[in-house]
């Protein structure tokens, strides 16, 4: 085991023991091996760095309670990632090499991955990474698939459940309409880059993207899904635009476990004014919760039109931290794992 200060770790990348590589070239991957060496020789006509011929993906290993080791759903990321590929026209892993790569990461970094009881994972980063040189705008043929691992804390740097304010963007998109707001694809993530440091310098934790059609509806945050609890239901934004978060539909079946009502659906930005709690949620959020979201007309704009709140500043709200504690205890072995989401090591 590393001597790493388990119950301060940032979300951070980390230099482990291994990388786990394949490689799509004439049209099959090659078996996966573990790469010592992080930094690789790539060409610089290669379409990842011109056109983003890139997507991936995010999941967490977890050491139980019981020190059995578990990956929170790998075959729903295994699945989003081959959706992913599939819009860029590149190859992806099938599920049972995804599966084997992510477990032959953690087996590889083992000393990596934190103990249980610091409330902290090995964070695994599967990427698609389209290698060939080419000039024109084209999908990459050769394509190398890593899956990487990093020991991670929260996302915020804050202890679990703090809250954190948000505000709109309201003249900035992650997303076109008709675009690639539902793919888990590099490009989004460049888009958001601007905004969110500019959101950052002034303060606020995230960025919650409107749709992009009508800018009347929510959307996303930059890092993960909008849920909200108003009453007994669940509330989270059905919209073309986001992306499927593994872990926002865990929480909505977490949610009609506990009786509650779920609804995917348009959700209006006057609507926030109802809510009783807002939380982001994501596999590096897990659950964050928001205790403002401040609308202003243009994000580099000093002036503040509207400020919504939910509960306390302190205090994450209690319908969001039931399902916290559910999710989490499911990852750590604490809770039983009635849906068979975890995949053993
Ligand atoms: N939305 C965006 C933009 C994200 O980057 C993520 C992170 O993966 C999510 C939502 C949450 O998805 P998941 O719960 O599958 O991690
Ligand atoms: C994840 O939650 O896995 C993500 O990819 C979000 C990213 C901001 C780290």
């Amino acid at each position: 085991m590393q001597n790493l200060d388990w119950s301060n770790l940032a979300f951070n990348y980390s230099k482990t023991n291994a990388a786990i590589i394949s490689r799509y070239v004439d049209g099959a991957w090659t078996a996966p091996v573990a790469s010592r060496d992080f930094e690789m020789p790539f060409n610089l006509y290669a379409g990842v760095f011109h056109y983003a011929n890139s997507c991936f993906e995010g999941l967490k290993a977890f050491r139980g309670v019981d020190g059995k080791v578990r990956l929170f759903r790998p075959d729903e990321n295994a699945k989003r990632l081959q959706r992913s590929g599939a819009h860029l026209d590149m190859a992806a892993p099938s599920e049972a090499l995804f599966l084997e790569m992510c477990l032959m990461c953690v087996r590889e970094n083992l000393d990596f991955l934190p103990p249980y009881g610091f409330n902290a994972s090995m964070y695994l980063r599967p990427v698609l990474i389209g290698c060939n040189p080419q000039l024109g705008i084209a999908s990459s043929k050769e394509v190398l698939f890593a899956v990487l691992g990093s020991p991670v804390g929260t996302y915020s740097g804050a202890a679990g459940l703090t809250p954190g304010t948000a505000v709109l963007a309201r003249n900035y998109d992650r997303a076109a309409p008709n675009g690639t707001g539902s793919y888990k694809i590099a490009a989004n993530y460049a888009t958001s880059l601007h905004p969110y440091n500019m959101a950052h310098r002034q303060g606020y934790r995230e960025l919650l993207f409107l749709d992009p059609a009508t800018k009347t509806k929510i959307d996303e945050f930059g890092s993960s899904n909008f849920l909200a609890i108003k009453g007994n239901t669940y509330v989270t934004p059905l919209s073309d635009s986001v992306l499927p978060s593994i872990t926002n539909k865990s929480l909505q079946t977490v949610a009609a476990d506990f009786g509650m009502q779920v609804e995917k659906r348009p959700v209006p930005v006057e609507e926030l004014a109802e809510m009783d709690e807002v939380n982001a949620c994501g596999t590096a959020v897990v659950i964050t919760p928001i205790c403002s979201v401040d609308d202003k007309p243009a994000l580099e704009s000093t002036e503040v039109t509207k400020t919504y709140c939910f509960g306390s500043p302190e205090h994450c709200g209690p319908v969001s931290e039931k399902l916290y504690r559910r999710i989490r205890g499911i990852q750590d072995g604490t809770e039983e794992d009635i849906h068979n989401w975890c995949v053993f090591l």
